[in-house]
């Protein structure tokens, strides 16, 4: 291993894809985004025409040949020899993912791409299951949270959007569909790790929270980039 595994799980717009990503620059590690393994099999569904086809689904799923690539300062998603890219932050995509993450195939699927991306250890990982069913053992297990009005004022930002009353309602209301559609669903639900130590990110700034998480990292085991670079 080349370092701990830091799980970071939360519901939407917590905070989780950031604060792993900046986790990660800061112990030189990589950050490996599990939302985008779900985001790619709809977006190839949808794209393909197989999404909504039950028959048609299972056998697709199985003939994919799926993978995350390490590419520091991350992990790209290749599928059938393609780079899905950009085209996977639509808000859409984040939907059908969703209701795609729900399927037992999908999340076997998942599950041994993310082991298999993660077996060198040196990552930050970010989803809803990763502390609780793809790294169990992983010697740090963050889970975020925020309110769901700041969760919604982030998403619109984000999106360039002027945060007015209405835009804000719609965002939230989205935001807890999905929610609770995976926090409700049977196989590997959004939960809290017991042992996964949890922040409240409502009112704290990115850095705040890197700043913790990195302090508890090396707590347990993790090295800062700039003591590497010293030992060498
Ligand atoms: O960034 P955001 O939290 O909005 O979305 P994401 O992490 O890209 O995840 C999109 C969808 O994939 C989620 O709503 C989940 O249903 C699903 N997902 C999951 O089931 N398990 C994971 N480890 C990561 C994502």
């Amino acid at each position: 291993m080349n370092g701990i595994i830091v799980a970071i799980d939360g519901p939407a717009a917590s905070g989780k894809s950031t604060t792993a990503r900046r986790v990660a620059q800061r112990l030189g590690y990589s950050h490996l985004n599990s939302g985008l393994l779900y985001r790619t099999i709809a977006w190839l569904g949808l794209r393909d025409g197989w999404i909504d086809d039950a028959n048609r689904f299972p056998d697709e799923l199985e003939e994919l040949r799926i993978t995350m690539d390490r590419r520091p300062p991350g992990f790209v998603v290749r599928v059938n020899g393609e780079f899905p890219g950009a085209v996977l932050a639509a808000s859409q995509t984040a939907v059908r993912a969703s209701h795609v993450a729900a399927r037992a195939d999908v999340r076997e699927c998942a599950l041994g791409v993310l082991r298999a991306a993660g077996t060198d250890g040196g990552i930050a990982c970010d989803g809803r299951d990763i502390g609780t069913i793809v790294f169990p053992g992983a010697a740090l297990k963050i889970f975020l949270v925020a309110s769901a009005e700041e969760r919604a004022r982030r998403r619109v930002e984000e999106q360039g959007i002027e945060p007015d009353r209405e835009r804000l309602q719609l965002e939230m209301s989205r935001l807890r569909e999905r929610d609770d559609r995976d926090s409700a669903r049977d196989l590997a639900p959004l939960r809290r790790a017991p042992d996964a130590i949890e922040i409240d990110t409502t009112r704290l700034t990115p850095d705040d929270v890197v700043d913790e998480i990195v302090v508890l990292a090396i707590d347990r085991g993790a090295r800062m980039v700039d003591d590497i670079c010293d030992s060498v």
